[in-house]
Order: C-alpha cells, then sequence, then structure tokens
C-alpha cells in the first residue's frame, strides 16, 4: 500500500467506460441507472450511434429498456472522443476484449494495452484506471508502470482491477445486483475511489474482496476455470455412461442432491462455448506455462479436449442417425447461439456441429431465434431458415444444439409433421424425451441410453440440473 497521504476521494465520481461490448455497454448503461453520470467510449462510430439513438447493437434481454431510461435521464452519453473522456471522468473502467490470439492459447492485449495508453497519455489530473477485462495474470502491474511513464499525472495515475462476473442472457441483473465484487487495488485510495463507484450496490449489503492486483486477476480466470472443470466432468461422466448404459441426466441429479456439489453447472450435453470459458481457460493455462507453473493448470487442457469431444460425438450421433453416413442428408439444426437468450455466436458449440456435418456432406439448415444474422456472417455456407417449421422442413434428423425456449414449446406431433424422418438429437438434454417418443419419433441424447427411463428433463434454472 502507497505511504503517501490519502489523496481526496470523488463521492460520486464521474465514470468512463472505455469498449462498448457486451461487458462495456451493460455496466455503462447500468451506472447510469444507479445514479452516476457516464460517458460510453468506442472507436466504432457506427456502435456508438446506435447506442446514444437508444438501440443496444446485440440481443441482451432487458438491457435496451434500461439504455432507454439512462439516455432520458440524461445521465449517460456515448463518444468515439478519448479527448473528452480524459477530461471527463474520475474513475475510467476498461471494458474492451481480450480475445484468443490466432495459432496461440494466449490472450490478445493489443486492445487492453491500446485503451489503457491511449487514454493515460491523455490524463493530466488524479484518476483511476481500472480493468474490467479478463487479462493474464501480472497485467495490471505491467500497466502501471506503463500508463505512469506515458501519463502527464504520471504517478496521479492509477490502476485497479475489478473483474466482471456477468453472464450473457442475465447481464443486467447480474451487474445491478452481483454476487459479490472484487477490488484489486495499489492504494487505499484505490480502495475507497471504487467504494465510491459502487456505492448503491455495496448498500445492498453485496459482499466485496479487496485483494492486491494479482489476487483479483486470478479470481476471474479461477472462476471461469472452475466452472468449465464442472461441465466438463459431467460431460466426462457422460462418456462413462455411453459405454456402459447409464444415464448421465440421471447421474447428474443424483450428484445435485449433495449440497457440496449442487446442480448448477452440472448440466450434461453440448458443453461450454462463448466469448468467455473456452479461451480463459486457455489464456489461462498458456500463462501458467510462462509463469513456470503449467502443471498447476494441466487439468485445463484434458477440460478443454473433454469440451471439444462433445461435439464430435454429436456428430457421431447423428450419424448414427441417419444410419451411417451423412452425405446427403438433410439435417436441421436448432440453435446457433452458443445459449438461449443470446445472440453471440463466439466459439458457439452448435455451429461448430452444424459445420461439421456440412463438411461431411450433410445438407445442413440452421433456425436460431435471434442468432441468424451473427451466424450467416460467421458461416456464410450454411443454409439458413427464418423459422423453427422451416428448418425442420423434409429433415431426415433435427438436432437440437441451442436450448431456447422457442424449443423447449414446440409441439412434437407438429414438427413431427414436417419431416421426412422422425429422429431426434437432443444435445442439450432440452426437451421431453417421452413426449418425442409418443409422437413417434426416435431419440437419441448424449450420455443417456437410446431407451432411457421418464425423467423430468425441464428445468427453470437453465444452468441447473433438473
Ligand atoms: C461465463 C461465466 O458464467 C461468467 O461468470 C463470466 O463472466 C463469462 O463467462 P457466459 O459466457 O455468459 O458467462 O455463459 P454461461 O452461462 O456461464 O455458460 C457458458 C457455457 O456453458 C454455455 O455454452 C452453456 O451452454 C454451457 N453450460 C452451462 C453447460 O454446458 N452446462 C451447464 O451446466 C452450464
Amino acid at each position: 500500500m502507497s505511504a503517501r497521504p490519502l489523496p481526496t476521494v470523488v463521492d460520486r465520481p464521474r465514470l468512463t467506460v472505455v469498449g462498448t461490448g457486451y461487458l462495456g455497454a451493460t455496466h455503462a448503461v447500468c451506472m447510469a441507472v444507479l445514479g452516476y453520470d457516464v460517458l460510453g467510449v468506442d472507436v466504432d462510430p457506427h456502435k456508438v450511434d446506435l447506442l446514444n439513438e437508444g438501440v443496444v447493437p446485440f440481443y441482451e434481454p432487458g438491457l435496451p429498456e434500461k439504455l432507454q431510461d439512462a439516455l432520458a435521464s440524461g445521465r449517460l452519453r456515448f463518444t468515439t472522443d478519448l479527448d473528452e473522456a480524459a477530461v471527463f471522468g474520475d474513475v475510467h473502467f476498461i471494458c474492451v476484449g481480450t480475445p484468443q490470439k490466432p495459432g496461440s492459447d494466449a490472450a490478445d492485449m493489443t486492445y487492453v494495452d491500446s485503451a489503457f495508453t491511449e487514454l493515460a497519455r491523455r490524463i493530466s489530473g488524479r484518476s483511476l484506471l481500472v480493468g474490467k477485462s479478463t487479462v493474464p495474470i501480472g497485467t495490471a502491474a505491467r500497466l502501471t508502470k506503463m500508463v505512469q511513464d506515458i501519463s502527464p499525472a504520471g504517478t496521479d495515475v492509477e490502476v485497479a482491477w475489478n473483474p466482471e462476473f456477468l453472464r450473457e442472457g442475465f447481464a443486467v441483473k447480474d451487474t445491478l445486483h452481483p454476487d459479490r465484487l472484487v477490488f484489486g487495488v495499489a492504494s487505499e485510495w484505490a480502495e475507497a475511489q471504487l467504494r465510491a463507484a459502487f456505492a448503491p450496490i455495496l448498500a445492498e449489503g453485496t459482499a466485496v474482496v479487496v485483494s492486491d492486483l494479482a489476487t483479483s486477476e486470478l479470481v476471474k480466470v479461477a472462476a471461469n476455470s472452475f466452472l468449465a472443470t464442472k461441465i466438463s466432468f459431467i460431460n466426462a461422466m457422460a462418456e462413462i455412461c455411453e459405454t456402459t448404459g447409464a444415464d448421465v441426466n440421471l447421474l447428474a441429479q443424483a450428484l445435485s442432491y449433495d449440497s457440496r456439489i449442487g446442480g448448477r453447472f452440472l448440466k450434461p450435453g453440448l458443453g461450454f462455448g462463448g466469448g468467455c470459458l473456452p479461451k480463459d481457460i486457455r489464456a489461462f493455462a498458456h500463462r501458467a506455462d510462462e509463469l513456470g507453473v503449467g502443471q498447476a493448470t494441466a487439468f485445463l487442457r484434458e477440460v478443454d479436449d473433454i469440451n471439444e469431444r462433445r461435439r464430435t460425438r454429436a456428430v457421431d450421433l447423428l450419424r448414427e442417425l441417419v444410419g451411417g453416413d451423412l452425405r446427403g442428408k438433410k439435417i436441421a439444426c436448432l440453435g446457433a447461439a452458443f445459449k438461449p437468450d443470446s445472440d453471440d455466436v463466439r466459439d458457439a458449440p452448435a455451429l461448430n456441429v452444424a459445420h461439421m456435418l456440412h463438411l461431411e456432406g450433410a445438407q445442413v439448415t440452421v433456425y436460431d431465434p435471434v442468432a441468424l444474422e451473427n451466424a450467416r456472417r460467421k458461416f456464410p455456407d450454411l443454409t439458413y431458415a427464418d423459422s423453427l417449421i422451416g428448418a425442420v422442413e423434409g429433415a431426415d434428423a433435427v438436432a437440437l444444439l441451442t436450448e431456447w425456449q422457442e424449443f423447449r414449446d414446440a409441439d412434437p406431433t407438429a414438427l413431427g409433421a414436417q419431416v421426412t424422418h422422425r429422429r431426434l438429437l437432443d444435445a442439450r438434454h432440452a426437451l421431453d424425451a417421452d413426449a418425442y417418443r409418443s409422437a413417434g419419433w426416435e431419440v437419441r441424447a448424449p450420455g443417456r441410453p437410446a431407451l432411457s427411463r421418464t425423467v423430468s428433463l425441464v428445468s427453470d434454472v437453465r444452468d441447473e440440473i433438473a
């Protein structure tokens, strides 16, 4: 901790949020809703225009309404102008992406480094730069030196880390009412300034962990590693089930009653995807290797491999369902997003499976309630349908790949009337297998015997086993 006398803490700090993707846009909107004056910054003028007009450039339930409220309050604006942001903010949140580097497991730090340095070189007074992006351990310490060297304010610019744990689909709730806040700080001033920036959330009694910078960086990757490991654990059990005739769904249910294990993130199926878990566990393992402690995270490579195998297993099951050869077979792929209530197709298991089927010669038609546009951009060679019924028309097999409510609500008899063969792969264990069987469908699900016992497969909490 710094030995300097405590500099002034701004009681109601003005906030900037640099980077207005899933994380930054949600953070900017929610902080304005909580009563702060907020300036959002992005390099993309189109995105900035949309946000200023009250349009969220991605799908996130509840966020458009909150954006419109925040704009109407006059407390929120968006700009491309970093000069303006540097003058405006007392606390600057950096929310830019850390994607996987092409050809490597490491995180690409270009955007984080550039956001910190470009802002710091424009700052002349006491300010706090708070990283929210998921980064390799040691980044905050490295950036501290970098920004203090570059900024006219010198050591009056401090770096803190405040990892973000929001889930897409629940982003507003997770931001306004998080399970916990983590403040990675290097001084008492930084802690006090962060407490002022999160005062309404802290007033709700939200748990806060104040730590050194390295711990705060580690919390995020450790949390994501734990969640990924839990999913891959149950999916590894699915592999055992497949060779023994056991039922992974019943197994997960039985395990979930043990309060030490719990049912959340124990849902077997197609595994995890998205813009966080896969690349974060890879970057973590890569960083641990660099630090000479690679053995400590070696298990994460296996977690990743188990997860990838679920995708090829789904293709294997579909091949079996259609009689051993996918060439020329019409397969309806239900879902493209990496999970329901999101239009995010980054590392989406559903699209990965659809593409593998396509490469094997199947005639694939993909339908998703909201992610079609993003999917088309990523895989233009696949065929897309505008409706569920349109997708299944004439299908030799139907594959449920993302568990949207629309698919759970579908009527097996009505769907059955559209297909050529009533064959279903429920890769997410989301549908009522018995209802489909009663309607004449042959049903397969990874980790479940071909003719499984009747269990309730539908859960209200999507990441919880029923
Ligand atoms: C995740 C973390 O939950 C969040 O804390 C972090 O900030 C960002 O990464 P998100 O990527 O939005 O959030 O999705 P999440 O709800 O965690 O789901 C991740 C993936 O795991 C999805 O593809 C989902 O379908 C899959 N999943 C989840 C399972 O396969 N089984 C489960 O039991 C739970």
